[in-house]
């Protein structure tokens, strides 16, 4: 089968958290179960800069400034017209040739999408994304049309959601695409793309599609809310997710429109790429380490204390890490409501991330209050990501939701324990360790509750306490496998059921 993947994100062109991960890693493996797999990217400016640094530097150098370069690029489609309200824009694709077997196009749109970030800055939003993300939607249709009609279109997330609304209403009578089916997968509900009512006629949709059985949510126009209704079938990332956004709790006012497709939605658990993130290979770490020689990993740890300018820290002291999106997802207000009272605790932690103003100052303001004990790095730096996996000995993720999560994944591979909020991906993937018996892979929470968080950490700064029993829970922990073998053939029966459907 033929299988286009449209989303915003995809390892290693562009990234801001595990949707580009899962976008990197899923068509790969599609192609090793023989499908034929397509991604569509839009040609931010990230993704210019490393094609050109792949072309060689020197080429890059030679032009003037404000030169593009457009003339070097390898073209799949000069132009493509996308029509709005009053205006048209063109679309270029580029050839980004095949990868690990996958095709890569990205749809170039200068003033689009030639920027560094890919949403906004600073975990916000930029005003015109309703234009950025339809004018994305409809320009994969079209350039469909020129390079190759899917069998399934899987589209990820709000952005890449009005694919299936354009192609079941503007283009419903195209002889081209009426074949082609359509799965959506919901990495996170809490990202909808809410609009104002006129962006209906703004991205030229007949306004019968702004109704509360469509894409209208409280008199706002909702691109997921369009995705949910228009594909034949729905995916998210974990079980625990797929359930639970079926309630009032998590559904994120999708809980009713979720719960009508109930019989079209499964829930299947990410995998990991452990060609990436494997303390045995990890290109990124001072030292390698595997289950059954782990003394790698006490240089990682010496390493990552000094990469945060922490090289005092006593070995008897466990470090927590963070790495995560500073959102009001991740649980982090948890934490500020208890973190003096960690700081009184024999334990030090790391924190790498970057997004809500609010969040990040908290952590500055931690780190500063506590220089011996607490430090943060606010960016996005992939290779400390990775050294915070292996240099921590446990690690720290609260999320008030979390439909999957990779980071606690990963870090079950590093032998880095996770401490974990029972939400989503994290309830599924985190079994709470039993000293007595031996069993389990980390410390786990319910409620909202700090005082919850608080006893998880005591409980794990407990465990550490018990050196045997701690090395035995860091190798349940990497003995688990999530390779994305299953999770590949999952997709791959959804797709075959969707196809039955629209033969
Ligand atoms: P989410 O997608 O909600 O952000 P996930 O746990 O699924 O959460 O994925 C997050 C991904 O982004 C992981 O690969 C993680 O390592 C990466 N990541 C998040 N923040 C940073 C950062 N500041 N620097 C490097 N990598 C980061
Ligand atoms: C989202 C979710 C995260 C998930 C990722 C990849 O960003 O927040 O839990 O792991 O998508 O599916």
């Amino acid at each position: 089968m033929h299988i286009v993947f449209a989303a915003s994100e995809c390892v290693p062109f562009a990234k801001t958290g595990g949707l580009a991960d899962v976008v990197g890693a899923l068509p790969p493996e599609l192609v090793k179960l023989g499908h034929e797999v397509t991604v569509y990217l839009p040609f931010y400016a990230g993704v210019r800069e490393r094609l050109e640094k792949e072309a060689g530097a020197a080429r890059s150098g030679e032009r003037g400034e404000g030169d593009r370069g457009d003339g070097e690029w390898n073209w799949a489609v000069r132009s493509i017209t996308v029509p709005f309200e009053h205006y048209n824009r063109f679309v270029g694709v580029v050839d980004g040739g095949k990868r690990e077997g996958v095709q890569f196009y990205f749809l170039d749109c200068p003033e689009l999408f030639d920027r560094r970030e890919l949403y906004g800055p600073k975990g916000g939003e930029f005003p015109n994304n309703w234009e950025r993300f339809g004018l994305y939607c409809r320009a994969v249709l079209e350039a469909t049309k020129v390079l190759g009609v899917p069998d399934v279109f899987h589209v990820h997330d709000w952005q890449a959601s009005l694919i299936p609304v354009y192609l079941r209403t503007t283009y419903a009578g195209d002889p081209a695409l009426n074949k082609a089916g359509t799965v959506l997968t919901i990495h996170n509900a809490g990202y909808q793309g809410w609009y104002p009512p006129a962006t209906t006629q703004r991205l030229l949709f007949p306004w019968d599609v702004f109704t509360k059985d469509k894409l209208e949510q409280f008199d706002t126009f909702n691109f997921l809310k369009g995705g949910i209704v228009f594909s034949d079938m729905l995916t998210t990332v974990s079980r625990k997710y797929a359930e639970e956004i079926q309630t009032a709790e998590f559904g994120e006012k999708l809980d009713g429109v979720l719960l009508s497709r109930a019989a079209d939605l499964r829930g299947i658990l990410n995998g990991v790429d452990y060609s990436q993130w494997d303390p045995a290979t990890d290109g990124h770490l001072a030292a390698h380490y595997t289950p059954k020689d782990l003394s790698g990993k006490k240089e990682c740890r010496a390493d990552l204390l000094h990469a945060f300018g922490l090289d005092k820290v006593p070995e008897t002291m466990p470090v927590i890490g963070i790495v995560s999106r500073f959102a009001t997802q991740k649980g982090f207000d948890l934490v500020a409501r208890i973190a003096e009272r960690i700081s009184q605790r024999e334990v030090v932690v790391v924190a790498l991330g970057t997004g809500e103003p609010l969040y990040e100052r908290f952590f500055r303001e931690w780190a500063f209050r506590h220089p011996d004990q607490v430090a943060v790095q606010i960016r996005y730096d992939d290779a400390l990501a990775h050294k915070v996996e292996a240099g921590s000995d446990m690690f720290l993720m609260p999320s008030r939701y979390e439909p999957c999560g990779l980071n606690q994944i990963y870090s079950l591979k590093y032998g880095t324990v996770p401490i974990v909020r029972a939400t989503g991906g994290l309830d599924d993937t985190i079994q709470e360790w039993y000293a007595e018996i031996g069993d389990g892979t980390g410390f786990k929470f319910g409620g909202m509750d700090p005082e919850a968080l608080l006893g998880a950490i005591d409980r794990a700064l407990e465990a550490f306490q018990d050196k045997k029993g701690w090395t035995q829970l860091m190798r349940n922990g990497m003995a688990r496998h999530y390779g994305w073998e299953g999770p590949a053939k999952e997709y791959a029966e959804v797709y075959a059921e969707v196809a039955r459907r629209r033969s």
